[in-house]
């Protein structure tokens, strides 16, 4: 429920009428299958602004396979229901046809290293080509004063950041820390198609990252042997890496040496589901 109570004190200085108290809208763009994670994405979002907008939609262009596609979970119901208890006042889910029209032809590409390493290297350009266009659409249809987005797609955030910082999109962008199970596991609409078996297996992902925070707080600082600690880990736990790489927190580009901040991101399947997560090394 908004808060527009008419006849309340506005806080904007001298305004005279309901209509001149800005209203704050927060946008949070979601896939749907809604999680804790976003969730607190919503939250973030509530307790900023006056009107929540939720954006529902599987985008079919940022998926580089159609079995991924086809099995991306779908709970409609359950996420307009969740969505209500969390305060969120307008759900936007358009369907593929509404996003993209006959003839559609506009692709909103960042280049360089931002969107072209890890994820843009694993999935090809086509994902973060993908989700800047549609990412830009949404922020079109609304205009939200900020969007939320998670820390557990770093690099997705760092490519919207800059794509609307190149637009000149009037929204703030804001970063949400990564929501995780008990078990510190990040939270992924995927993890409902892991079995209990490969579960446990991906439980080698939180503790690779982990090891890698406690070995640079003891002072490790060689970023290759960390790779190669990471890696091991998954390895020994029967999970297919994709890469391990840690990079600067914002340019994305390789360090060798943790020397202030870096970002180690890790990419690996579970039996057919793909994980994704990451975590910021930081000098002690
Ligand atoms: P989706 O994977 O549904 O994620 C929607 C938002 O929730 C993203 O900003 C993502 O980073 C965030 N999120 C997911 N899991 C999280 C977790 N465990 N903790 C914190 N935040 C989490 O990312 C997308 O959808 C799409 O690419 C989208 C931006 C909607 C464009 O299509």
């Amino acid at each position: 429920s908004g808060s527009a109570g008419s006849g309340s004190a506005g806080s904007g200085a001298g305004a005279s009428s309901a209509d001149a108290a800005p209203r704050r809208v927060g946008m949070v763009p979601t896939m749907g299958a809604l999680h804790e994670g976003h969730l607190s994405l919503v939250r973030a979002a509530r307790a900023e602004n006056d009107t929540v907008v939720l954006t529902i939609f599987v985008n079919p262009t940022q998926f580089d396979e159609a079995a991924d596609l086809a099995a991306y979970p779908r709970q409609e119901e359950r996420d307009a229901a969740l969505a209500a208890g969390a305060g969120v006042d307008l759900i936007f889910a358009p369907e593929p046809a509404e996003m993209y029209p006959s003839g559609f032809a506009t692709t909103v590409r960042v280049s360089g290293a931002l969107a072209e390493t890890l994820e843009g290297a694993a999935r090809g350009a086509a994902h973060f080509d993908g989700v800047a266009t549609v990412v830009s659409k949404l922020l079109l249809a609304a205009l939200p004063d900020s969007a939320y987005f998670g820390l557990k797609d770093a690099q997705q955030l760092l490519v919207v950041r800059r794509m609307v910082a190149d637009l000149g999109i009037p929204t703030r962008i804001v970063a949400c820390p990564t929501s995780r199970d008990p078990d510190g596991l990040a939270r992924s609409s995927r993890n409902v198609r892991l079995s209990a078996e490969t579960r446990s297996r991906a439980l080698a992902i939180p503790q690779a990252l982990e090891a890698a925070i406690d070995a640079v707080g003891s002072g490790e600082r060689d970023a290759g042997r960390l790779v190669r600690r990471a890696e091991a880990t998954l390895a020994a736990a029967g999970l297919a890496v994709e890469y391990v790489a840690i990079v600067h927190p914002e340019t994305l580009e390789t360090v060798h040496r943790v020397d202030t901040t870096a970002l180690l991101a890790i990419a690996a399947r579970a039996g057919e589901v793909r994980l994704i997560d990451n975590a910021i090394l930081q000098r002690a």
